[in-house]
């Protein structure tokens, strides 16, 4: 008789399929982050699809997952190749890796942007330096040298009357949200957990919704072959 011993037949997503990815993702992505293993836990590979439809893809930061309504939001500067790209055409992939846990996680949907005042709120919440930084860059475009970046962040400081010795010394200092900085969020359509396991029999389902923009849009799961 064959012996299944050495692998592990375990299921390492929850089994049954829960009726939503998004509980697991969420959970999937805290243990990353609890770990501490790596520094930017919530990195993920975004691509978007460019007027000639070919894909382009970067990494960006998760700044927020809603198990509610399915959504995946990240920011950035809108004039930057992805910004351009997502303004034409909505339509992105996400994976996150996170390689100490063996998972990768896959989410396809469209974007949508967030409000100005989600944007200012998220904005207000970086360092300092981040903020400068956001005003200097144009993202994207080309930059004749470093020295040319460190004069734009100079300027903006001083087209801003930014009181760098209270940044420095901690103090709080209004700098507010450059024009072309914001946020997309990830409308999720279609969401793909990956869990490795031995003998590369990994755990590997699908969750599908047609219509996410629906209040009341269900998922359908789909175990898939590894
Ligand atoms: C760990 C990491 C995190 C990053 N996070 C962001 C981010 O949240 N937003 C962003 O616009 N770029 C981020 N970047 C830079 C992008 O990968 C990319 O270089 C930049 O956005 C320009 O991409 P584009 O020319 O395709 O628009 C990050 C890069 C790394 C390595």
């Amino acid at each position: 008789m064959t012996s299944l011993d050495p692998f592990d037949t375990e299921s390492l997503l929850p089994d049954p399929l829960p009726e939503s990815p998004f509980p697991t993702l969420a959970a999937w992505l805290a243990e990353a982050r609890e770990r501490g293993q790596t520094p930017n836990p919530n990195a993920m590979t975004l691509a978007t699809v460019g007027p000639d439809g070919r894909p382009s893809a970067r990494i960006v930061l998760c700044k927020d997952l809603d198990p509610d309504s399915g959504t995946v939001t990240f920011y950035t500067n809108l004039q930057s190749r992805k910004g351009r790209e997502l303004a034409a055409n909505p339509a992105v992939a996400l994976v996150f890796h996170w390689d100490h846990a063996d998972r990768q996680a896959r989410v396809e949907g469209d974007v949508e942007p967030v409000s100005d005042a989600e944007a200012d709120a998220y904005f207000a919440s970086r360092r300092w330096e981040s903020r400068i930084g956001a005003w200097a860059s144009q993202q994207s475009q080309p930059l004749e040298s470093r020295q040319m970046l460190f004069e734009a962040a100079t300027e903006r400081i001083l087209d801003l009357n930014i009181d760098i010795a209270a940044a420095v010394r901690g103090d709080p200092v209004n700098i507010p949200r450059p024009p072309h900085w914001s946020g997309f969020r990830v409308l999720a359509s279609r969401v793909e957990l990956w869990h490795g396991s031995t003998g590369r029999l990994h755990d590997r389902a699908r969750w599908e919704r047609p219509d996410p923009a629906a209040r009341d849009a269900t998922w359908v799961a789909t175990r898939l072959q590894p």
